[in-house]
């Protein structure tokens, strides 16, 4: 199929690319290259660079001149183009409100104008909330408690409404927490002043930051520190080419899980960090950070059953082993 990925030059919209390619694919990146990189794109990908905002811009992608068209009419749409830091959609709502709602809906809107009737979006596990029940199901209560997971859960209920009224079939893929790097070391884009664990840790095994803050050492967990389900974006990649041709296939929509099923603590990735990297990691206990649960896991049963897909990178070493291979580049 011809697929527009918008965000397509992002930490988890390249590796979307790369995986769409080497299934066949042939891949559109619109990006507005606020986060993403033109270097995160395979030789020969199309790049159109543009905003979301900029409705011109995203309907010439569909039927405008050669120059910002694609050879072929988009026949589907991934879309990962989001701003995704929760503790900065708290402080900054407008600017989620108008790129994660309102862009997302001019999406939309070109989509079912140009006739186009499949979307794979960029969900989050931020639309549940705080935990009732370990580990989460796609059935369990949604009530976000940042404005970011509102955002992806207001999406998600205009996909519902689109899909009835316009045959835009969609899938909405709930991530937990994208971690690592594409183990052929091809994607080398790095996060500016990241928040996620990852690649804060990387930072100070670099030596770009001078120690990790773990937010609280008193939760209920095994080692007191935060549990998290975290899942490789190369495990997310694949799930973004299963779920289009399902999708596609099925003339059908679903919204799944995506996590490893696994928790690791936050002193495991910091213990499996050091051990990799040889670097100290200097780290220190602080406050608890607000809105924090305790701990996050995923059932991934229902992508498991549909698209036959299970994270298969998703262990400690291989998200830091991964991760290091870029970062230690930087030292
Ligand atoms: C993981 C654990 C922290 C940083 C967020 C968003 C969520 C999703 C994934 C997009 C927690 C601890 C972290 C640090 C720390 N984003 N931590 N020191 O909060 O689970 O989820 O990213 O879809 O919407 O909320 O991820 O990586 O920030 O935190 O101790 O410097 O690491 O307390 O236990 P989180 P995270």
């Amino acid at each position: 199929m011809n697929v527009l990925v918008v965000g397509g030059a992002g930490y988890i919209g390249s590796h979307v690319a790369q995986a769409l390619i080497a299934a066949g694919h042939d891949v559109l990146v619109f990006d507005n290259l606020s986060s993403g990189l033109r270097d995160n794109l395979l030789p020969g990908t199309t790049f159109i660079h543009g905003d979301i905002m900029d409705t011109e811009s995203l309907r010439r992608v569909f039927t405008g001149d050669g120059a910002t068209r694609s050879a072929r009419p988009v026949e589907a749409i991934i879309h990962l183009a989001a701003f995704k830091a929760a503790g900065e959609s708290m402080v900054s709502p407008e600017k989620y409100a108008r790129n994660n709602i309102a862009g997302t809906i001019n999406i939309l809107n070109e989509a079912t104008r140009a006739d186009v009737h499949r979307i794979v979006f960029s969900s989050s596990a931020a639309v549940y909330g705080e935990p009732e029940y370990l580990p989460v199901n796609e059935s369990h209560p949604q009530h976000p408690e940042n404005f970011y997971g509102f955002t992806k859960l207001e999406i998600e209920r205009i996909l519902h409404w689109y899909d009835s009224l316009r045959s835009l079939r969609f899938a909405a893929l709930r991530y937990f927490n994208a971690a690592g790097y594409d183990p052929s070391g091809t994607i080398r884009g790095l996060e500016q002043n990241p928040a996620n664990l990852l690649p804060v840790v990387m930072e100070v095994a670099a030596g770009i930051r001078s120690e990790l803050q773990i937010f609280g050492d008193d939760y209920e967990t095994d080692d007191g520190t935060g549990v998290r389900d975290y899942v490789h974006v190369t495990d997310l990649a694949d799930a973004h080419v299963r779920a289009l041709d399902w999708i596609d296939t099925n003339d059908s929509s679903l919204t799944i899980n995506l996590g490893s099923e696994s928790g690791l603590s936050v002193l495991e990735i910091l213990e499996t960090a050091r051990e990799i990297t040889g670097k100290p990691v200097p780290a220190r206990v602080v406050d608890r950070r607000p809105g924090d649960p305790a701990k996050l896991v995923a059932s991934s049963e229902l992508a498991r059953k549909t698209l036959g897909w299970t994270a298969r990178h998703s262990d400690a070493r291989t998200l830091v082993e991964t991760s290091w291979a870029v970062y230690s580049r930087l030292k």
